[in-house]
């Protein structure tokens, strides 16, 4: 069984996590229960961020903020001097009330509301990562309007397939997002850009995917995105000085995955850049990187209490916990797979084949299928692994549950950094209009 980050199992047989006993963190705090490790999401901060710099000069680690995104983590982030890639007004709203330096955030999205827009213009984003023509006209209104000049990226599709699920390819030609390279589309809206007063193009951006196991794909992209720049300069005399690959790096969520070292995607690109740039004689680009489920991922634990154990003999055993698809939907959605231990009898022998389901109400709310445990009974702690990036962030009230609380652990202290939500939480925003309050007998339907 892999032990990620600063996990171990302490004489009394139970897992740490940041020096905490979880079986503790579990009575303390409620479960089901989010555990950061802090150390280990910094040291993937770091990991990356001193990987590419090595590599490429002046290069900037720009955390997606949509695999996790909390106020705590926040004031991490920005004490590690990374960026922050931001995707919504909610996103961004809460960096900026988090105090993160609004000029390391880059504003995403697709489909960026005239108030988005304008609430990153005015908060003075560092970027705004425009992706279609609608867009880039509105920005340069408001730009306009607002006597500013937007600093902005195209995000484009370079068309390389990587090997990853469906729902997270991005960069292949038949995509929602961004300029097509392949039509000719990227290069117009790169004319487009330069020629309008107010923005001031410094780049490109792609994504090509997420939970990519390969370093080709981003050696590819990096070589498409400075043709690309090639191409521009070929056709307005402008030379870009910033490409940003964008994130989707791999990680390990259970133990048959086996992704690249995390320093080994800086030399990746670095090759990829140094073989284009000569070939075109472009000058070396300023490196942006948007890795999120690499830095939140590994570094995430959630912590449940065992209920019901139902075998059917020959079939398999159910064991149910007291979360599932709404703190965690991946397994539903995406056929995710996930590694487990028993947390209060870790340094037992994991001999009992079962499959760990949810408490919602339907029979797709599963989160392990087929997992080896040792010997589960109801109370029991169950860690899931591999949690931090897309769970929290994805979470839902479906069936009107409450959202778990979230710690911060770190040399044998935990931290609260979300409170669990309440029943009253969840009915918050419910109004009951005056005509059906009770005193009230007269029914218009009937
Ligand atoms: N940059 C951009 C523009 C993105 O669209 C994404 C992810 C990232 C960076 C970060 O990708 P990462 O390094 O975390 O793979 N909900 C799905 C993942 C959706 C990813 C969307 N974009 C999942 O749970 O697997």
């Amino acid at each position: 069984m892999h032990l990620y980050g600063t996990m171990a199992i302490n004489a009394a047989g139970h897992l740490e996590i940041g020096g905490c006993d979880c079986t503790e963190l579990a009575q303390h705090f409620g479960t089901p229960l989010y555990v950061l490790d802090e150390s280990e999401f910094r040291h993937r901060c770091r990991i990356l961020r001193d990987s590419l710099a090595k590599e490429c000069p002046g290069s900037e680690v720009v955390f997606a903020g949509k695999s996790l995104l909390v106020a705590a983590l926040c004031r991490i982030l920005a004490q590690e001097n990374l960026g922050l890639d931001v995707v919504s007004g909610g996103e961004l709203y809460t960096a900026l009330q988090s105090g993160f330096p609004a000029h390391r955030i880059f504003m995403h999205g697709n489909n960026k509301s005239q108030s988005e827009l304008r609430m990153a213009l005015e908060s003075g984003v560092g970027r705004i990562v425009v992706d279609n023509f609608l867009e880039l006209d509105q920005l340069a209104q408001l730009a306009r309007a607002q006597h500013r000049t937007a600093d902005i990226l195209l995000r484009v599709t370079p068309g390389i397939e990587a090997h990853t699920h469906a729902y997270v390819k991005t960069g292949q030609v038949d995509s929602k997002f961004g300029f097509t390279m392949e039509n000719g589309q990227a290069l117009a809206a790169a004319k487009r850009a330069l020629s309008l007063p107010n923005i001031n193009l410094m780049g490109f951006h792609c994504h090509i995917g997420s939970q990519i196991f390969e370093l080709e794909p981003f050696q590819d992209a990096a070589v498409a995105l400075a043709e690309l720049v090639a191409q521009t300069r070929d056709l307005t005399g402008q030379v870009l000085p910033e490409l940003d690959l964008g994130g989707g790096f791999g990680i390990r969520y259970h133990d048959q995955e086996r992704p690249p070292a995390l320093d080994g995607y800086a030399s990746a690109i670095r090759a990829g850049l140094s073989q284009a740039c000569a070939k075109h004689s472009l000058p070396f680009p300023r490196v942006i990187i948007e890795p999120g489920r690499a830095i939140s991922g590994e570094a995430g634990t959630t912590l449940y209490s065992v209920g019901s154990i139902k075998e059917i003999p020959a079939v398999r055993t159910y064991l149910s916990v007291d979360g599932g698809m709404g703190d965690n939907p991946r397994t539903a959605l995406y056929g995710a797979k996930y590694s487990a231990l028993i947390a209060n009898r870790a340094d037992q022998e994991p001999d009992t084949l079962v499959s760990v389901a949810g408490k919602y109400c339907e029979s797709g709310d599963m989160l392990i299928w087929d997992v080896q445990l040792a010997a589960p009974r109801p109370g029991d702690i169950l860690a899931v692994f591999c949690t931090g990036a897309y769970n929290y962030s994805m979470a839902s009230n479906y069936n009107r549950l409450p959202r778990p609380a979230m710690v911060l652990v770190c040399d044998g202290e935990a931290d609260l950094i979300v409170r669990r939500e309440t029943y009253a939480d969840v009915m918050a925003n419910d109004i009951i209009p005056k005509r059906l309050a009770p005193e009230n007998k007269a029914c218009r339907a009937g």
